[in-house]
């Protein structure tokens, strides 16, 4: 369902995720403002034409109270271009709280879904061909506590490895799953669709979502 009121999105963190982001947001006509740690790399990422339709370019810390609420001000929805990274869910967590922003999406790994019985954390079936699976788990894991326990609106997609396909796939919507892993690879695209749908909408909030391409 369609959340009424959603209009200016802030990304925090323009990296490849968070550069897929920028473009569905703008495509589906939304205001979007962005916070990155430094001008020159937002320009490696988007171009000028980009950049120019952008609402406002906040230069900070996304772990910086102080830089969040600057970048938060009139912000319907925040979105994360980074995860793994305790301090910055919690700070963002905060932020959202203090400025009265109405939900944080923030991006964790596919193996933080569960497996098909519903309990049983994903990662656990992909330890024998991933060694680092409990590690990748644990990081994610510590920033879903986090927003889990800030006491917000929020909603979790849990992506399994991202890579650019130069588009977005009809059939994304069709993959999505709640709290159940959906599958371990997905593009960039269709990624950031799933986070802006996320965002735009509320059929997902407090949940963790999955979606595999
Ligand atoms: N890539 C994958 O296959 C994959 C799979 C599963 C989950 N994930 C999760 O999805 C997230 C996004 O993936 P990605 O491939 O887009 O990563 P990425 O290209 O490394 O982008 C992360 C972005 O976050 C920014 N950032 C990091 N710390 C920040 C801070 N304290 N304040 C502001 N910005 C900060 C970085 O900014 P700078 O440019 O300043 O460094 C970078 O642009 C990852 O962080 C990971 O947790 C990724």
């Amino acid at each position: 369902m369609t959340a009424p009121n959603v209009n200016h999105i802030l990304i925090a963190g323009v990296g490849g995720l968070g550069t897929s982001m920028v473009h569905e947001a703008l495509e589906r006509e939304l205001t979007v403002s962005v916070l990155v740690r430094d001008r020159g790399r937002l320009r490696t990422r988007l171009d000028a034409g980009t950049i120019a339709r952008l609402s406002r370019i906040t230069i900070g810390d996304a772990t910086n109270p102080a830089a969040l609420d600057r970048a938060m001000q009139d912000v319907d929805v925040a979105i994360s271009g980074n995860g793994a990274h305790r301090r910055m869910a919690l700070a963002m967590a905060e932020a959202v709280k203090r400025n009265g922003v109405q939900k944080l999406v923030w991006p964790a790994g596919g193996s933080n879904a569960m497996d098909e019985d519903g309990v049983t954390p994903a990662y656990k079936r992909l330890l024998d061909s991933w060694p680092g699976a409990e590690q990748a788990y644990l990081a994610h894991q510590a920033c879903i506590d986090a927003i889990r326990g800030a006491g917000i609106n929020y909603v979790i997609f849990g992506p399994g490895r991202m890579t650019p396909a130069g588009h977005r796939s009809p059939d994304v919507a069709a993959t999505v799953r709640i709290n159940r892993v959906a599958g371990m690879s997905i593009s960039y695209e269709d990624a950031a669709w799933v986070m802006l749908e996320a965002a735009t909408t509320n059929g997902w909030d407090r949940e963790l979502v999955s979606a595999a391409t």
